[in-house]
This record gives C-alpha cells, sequence and structure tokens, in this order.
C-alpha cells in the first residue's frame, strides 16, 4: 500500500516546550521510512535552520534575499531555496526576517493560504512524501497558515510550569479557532522531556495524568505516553512494570540538537528513537493506532 502523503504541523504557543526537537527527529523518522519528508522551518528564532548550520541562509547571505518572502509573498519557486540534511531528508530554511513575512500575510490578499498555495501543494504528492512544519511560539498569521496547509497539528508538552495553560491555550485560541474555518485534526499530543518518578507526585506524574485522561486528548496520546485505567491502578498499587511513558529526558537528544544533527544520525542506539518513529508511524496512518 502506498502511504498517503500528508503535512503536519508541530506546534504549541509556548516556546522551549520541544516543537523544533519533534519536527526535526520525526521529519528524520520519515525520511529514514520512506526517503521523502521536507522539515519547513516557520519559526523566525530559526533554531532548527541554524542548529543544522544554515546560517547564511538564514542571514540571508546566501540568496542575496529573503527567501520566505518571495514564496510565499512573491512567485519564487520553493525549490529553489530547498536545503539538504540527510539522505531522503530536505529542509526550508527559515529567514531571519520571517516576522515582516507576517506582516506582510496580514495585508495580502488570502494570507492565511500562501503556504499552502505557494509551497505544500506543489511539493507534497509530488516531490515529498511528507511536509511536517516547525512552527513559531506566538499567535499569528504563519502559525493560521501552518494550520490551514496541514490541517493537522501534534503538539509536543514539557512538564515545565504553564504547560496547562499552553495546551489551552493552543487548543482554544489556536485549533478551535481555526475548526470554524476549515478541518484540523489532532494528530498526536505528546509528553516530552520527561525525567521524574511517576510513581510519586511530581509535575510528570500530573502531566502524564491529564494526558491520559483529559476529553479529547487522551485518543490522541501516543502508545509509548499512554497510560490506561489499568496502568494508573498498577502505579498506585507499585505494581506497574511497564516502560516509563513519554519522550525521557535524553543527553544524547540535547547533544544532537547541539551537534546540528537529528537523533537518528548523532546516536541511532538511543533508546528514545523508537519512539519518534512512532511518532512517523501516526502521520503515516493519520491518526493514533491504539
Ligand atoms: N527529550 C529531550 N531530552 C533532552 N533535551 C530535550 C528533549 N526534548 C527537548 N529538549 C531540549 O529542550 C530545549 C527546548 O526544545 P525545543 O525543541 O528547541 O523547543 P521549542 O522549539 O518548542 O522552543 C532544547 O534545548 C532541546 O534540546
Ligand atoms: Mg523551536
Amino acid at each position: 500500500m502506498t502511504p498517503e502523503p500528508r503535512a503536519v504541523a508541530v506546534g504549541i504557543l509556548k516556546g522551549g516546550f520541544g516543537k523544533t526537537t519533534t519536527a526535526l527527529n520525526l521529519a528524520r523518522e520519515l525520511a529514514h521510512r520512506t526517503e521523502s519528508a521536507l522539515v519547513v522551518d516557520l519559526d523566525d528564532n530559526g533554531h532548527m535552520t541554524l542548529n543544522l548550520g544554515f546560517d547564511e541562509e538564514y542571514r540571508g547571505d546566501c540568496w542575496g534575499t529573503n527567501h520566505t518572502a518571495d514564496v510565499l509573498l512573491g512567485d519564487s519557486d520553493p525549490r529553489e531555496h530547498i536545503v539538504t540534511v540527510t539522505d531522503g531528508l530536505d529542509l526550508f530554511p527559515a529567514h531571519v526576517d520571517l516576522e515582516d513575512v507576517q506582516s506582510g500575510l496580514k495585508e495580502a490578499t488570502m494570507g492565511t493560504t500562501r503556504l499552502k498555495e505557494e509551497l505544500v501543494d506543489g511539493l507534497l504528492g509530488d516531490e515529498y512524501d511528507y511536509i511536517v512544519i516547525d512552527c513559531p511560539a506566538n499567535r499569528g498569521k504563519l502559525n493560521d497558515n501552518a494550520m490551514y496547509a496541514t490541517g493537522n497539528i501534534m503538539i509536543p508538552l514539557r512538564p515545565e510550569n504553564g504547560y496547562e495553560t499552553g495546551l489551552t491555550n493552543t487548543v482554544q485560541r489556536l485549533i478551535l479557532e481555526a475548526r470554524e474555518y476549515f478541518e484540523l485534526d489532532i494528530l498526536a499530543v505528546l509528553p516530552t522531556d520527561l525525567s521524574d518518578r511517576i510513581d510519586q507526585d511530581t509535575r510528570d506524574r500530573r502531566l502524564l495524568r491529564e494526558m491520559t485522561t483529559r476529553d479529547g486528548v487522551a485518543k490522541h496520546v501516543p502508545n509509548f505516553a499512554y497510560l490506561s485505567a489499568d496502568d494508573w491502578d498498577q502505579i498506585d498499587n507499585g505494581e506497574y512494570d511497564g516502560p516509563l511513558p513519554g519522550i525521557r529526558h535524553r543527553a544524547a537528544i540535547d547533544n544532537a540538537n547541539d551537534q546540528g544533527l537529528p537523533l537518528r544520525d548523532y546516536d541511532a542506539d538511543c533508546d528514545q528513537l523508537d519512539h519518534y518513529a512512532e511518532l512517523a508511524q501516526i502521520v503515516e496512518a493519520g491518526e493514533v493506532d491504539r
């Protein structure tokens, strides 16, 4: 069976929650499985583009122009501004003045449709089977474009102060508002960078508890992070012997980012790599398969 091409946005209205790490490693796993993935850096902080070493593209020295404006607001072909990360994985880099593009999109005719019309539709299913978008943390036209272009969102959550408001804001101000105008599916809600015990009152436990019991969210939690009612009983009785749920905190994940490499290329033996592979399966299937 040939998989259905799919684009997905990785987003949450909060910085430092694992968007870039998730987007890059998800795209890398899709590339590993299909040889045909593109990741789009839509965050003006350019973390993904800079981590991967494309400083010249980010600063505009490379093409001598703001390529994101040329593509989204002009009629430049996105193919001219795509770079190769590794076998089967390409990047459409961010530009330091992406914020100007956001202002331009506000003024532009049909400004929410540009990413879909000018980039995604021309490449998806043709050049690439999968397109992953690394979204900015603030609400605005760039996020609207990512939602509209993909119709799918994956939401990473760290057990940090503010995860409840980050999730609630994202659901209410991004997803529900978008759904008044077009279809938008939640593909996955994934707890990441967990390190604490879950058999004691820790933030990790509270995050997992909320994820796996909250209405409308629980069904989107990947199997590697899902705990059933029985699992919770076992945890509370001290009998749980399953794997620790969620993407765990690993030095290798952070170091890979510092070294400008996807996790697979930095440490293919990392025990968390399977979880990114499961995210890739969810994108292929279009839903969590429990
Ligand atoms: N599972 C993990 N283990 C270790 N470090 C992680 C993990 N997930 C994310 N990080 C680190 O957390 C920081 C924030 O993640 P990032 O993906 O850049 O968030 P965002 O894009 O939402 O701002 C980065 O330094 C990243 O390396
Ligand atoms: Mg980021």
